[in-house]
């Protein structure tokens, strides 16, 4: 890898109206991070010490996005939107700083993979003065050309100012490019923006740099890791594609899925080796598993960390804050919010565990549930170590069960039950004998006639 110092500006300024949505377009999520997230961490990763988004006027959200993923990049604001160029110039206050080599990226292009950043930011370090992403295009339709002559790129023809000879060319420009420090200002400062948009158009550098006598090259991605997303439609595509991406990487890994294509991950999932996640299993943001876990068909996990050997599901729901334990089980039909499930403990059946902690090996049996919330507040369960609650008990907190206590099946639990005490909270049960025998007769019902 190169030791050049390398400033990477992001675009992020157009409005993205082809999504129909109040949103701007980089901040719509693919793996649950905004698109824009994905191609600032990519340049972090390829190593460009500097970063510089290009926003537009009214998107706080993707400043303040900004700010927790990057908290080094700066900011910057262009004002009216009049083409790439124009936004790269809205970067020049970061340019001026001197970077050896400039690259300029789009937000809302976030497959784009480090090691390709890297080819890019190699070929300057080689030889290049700008080097251009390109890729072949099944449909070159609304892309932008890449015009070359005796295996030179001369120029970029952008689709509704090239001719019909040249839409024949299929090699298109992603949009993505690299340049040396030392050119960009001159090549921005060059570029009009007389063509069919009326705007000012990076992919001009090409031919005013061609002029100038500077290198120019090419480099060849894949299609896939350069589409673009201006609707609803191609962000669903480029979220297959990133889940395809997160299924092979956690494989490849040493993760057991059993149906890859009905698992779906978060850009953060973190997955030992030798954890299995079952058929049809939803990760949402922050869940680590360690290894030997096993995650059970239709569990929806989010913000969990889940240790050695535990076992979820089938049909859990694991809540922010929920920490399952080594070799605790967590079964059908139970969710847990904000909770401490101790190692060996087990919750496997049709509860509702929040705000609470479940002591080591204890046994929460089925149908309880912590009566957390009065409407107002929120308040804490402590379920000691080794205590047994029976099954279809309410605990209404605050309360303690202490270590060993048994709670009886069916109570509702408002007070503390001491250290290796019996809980019961319900109705004393009484037989009435022959009552039933009694009830038939008035009614003419004879024994046994169902
Ligand atoms: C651009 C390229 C085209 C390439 C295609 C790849 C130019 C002139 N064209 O076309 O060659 O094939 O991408 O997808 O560069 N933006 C701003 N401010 C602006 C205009 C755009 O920040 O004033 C940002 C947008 O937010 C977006 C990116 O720049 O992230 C690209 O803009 P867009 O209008 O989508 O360009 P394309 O027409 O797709
Ligand atoms: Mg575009």
């Amino acid at each position: 890898m190169t030791d050049r110092s390398c400033l990477a500006i992001v675009l992020a300024a157009g409005l993205g109206t082809r999504m129909r949505s109040d949103l701007p377009k980089v901040l719509h999520p693919v793996g649950g991070l905004p698109m824009a997230g994905h191609v600032m961490n990519a340049v972090g990763k390829a190593g460009a010490d500097r970063l510089a988004l290009v926003v537009g006027p009214d998107m706080p959200a993707l400043e303040n996005m900004a700010k927790v993923i990057a908290p080094g990049a700066s900011v910057h604001i262009q004002r009216d939107r009049l083409g790439t160029a124009h936004a790269v110039r809205a970067a020049e206050e970061a340019i001026a700083r001197g970077p050896d080599d400039v690259l300029v990226l789009f937000g809302d292009t976030p497959l784009v993979t480090p090691e390709t950043i890297s080819r890019i930011r190699q070929a300057l370090a080689d030889e290049l003065d700008i080097a251009v992403l390109g890729f072949h295009a099944d449909d070159p339709t609304g892309y932008g050309r890449l015009l070359e002559k005796e295996g030179a790129l001369v120029a970029i023809r952008e689709h509704k100012d090239a001719t019909s000879e040249e839409r024949q060319v299929t090699l298109c420009n992603s949009g993505i490019m690299g340049f040396k420090g030392g050119h960009i200002g001159e090549l921005l400062a060059a570029i009009g923006n007389d063509n069919a948009k009326g705007e000012y158009y990076l992919t001009d550098a090409v031919e005013i740099g061609r002029a100038k006598g500077l290198k120019i090259g090419v480099i060849v991605g894949e299609e896939e890791e350069v589409q673009g997303v201006n609707n609803r439609l191609q962000l669903a595509q480029v979220e297959h594609v990133f889940q395809r991406r997160m299924r092979e990487k956690a494989m490849l890994d040493g993760v057991s899925l059993l149906a890859p294509e009905t698992v779906f991950f978060s850009h953060d999932t973190t997955l030992d080796p030798d954890v299995v996640v079952e058929q049809n299993v939803v990760f949402g943001p922050k869940v680590s598993v360690k290894t030997k876990a096993r995650i059970r068909a239709f569990s929806h996990l989010e913000g969990t960390s889940i240790e050695k050997g535990a076992i979820i599901g089938p049909y859990t729901r694991l809540r922010p804050g929920a920490e399952v334990g080594e070799g605790a089980k967590v079964g059908n039909f139970v969710e847990i919010k904000k909770a401490v499930i101790e190692s060996g403990a087990k919750v496997n059946h049709l509860s509702y565990v929040g705000d609470a902690r479940v002591g080591q090996n204890a046994n929460v049996g089925a149908g309880t549930i912590t009566c957390n919330y009065d409407g107002f507040d929120k308040y804490f369960t402590d379920i000691g170590a080794g205590s047994f609650i029976g099954s279809n008990s309410a605990l209404v907190a605050p309360v303690t069960i202490g270590e060993g206590a048994i709670v009886g099946s069916g109570s509702v639990i408002t007070e503390d039950v001491p250290v290796d005490a019996l809980g019961i909270g319900r109705g004393r049960q009484e037989n009435k004998s022959d009552w039933a025998d009694r009830f038939r007769a008035k009614k003419n019902y004879p024994k046994n006639s169902g």
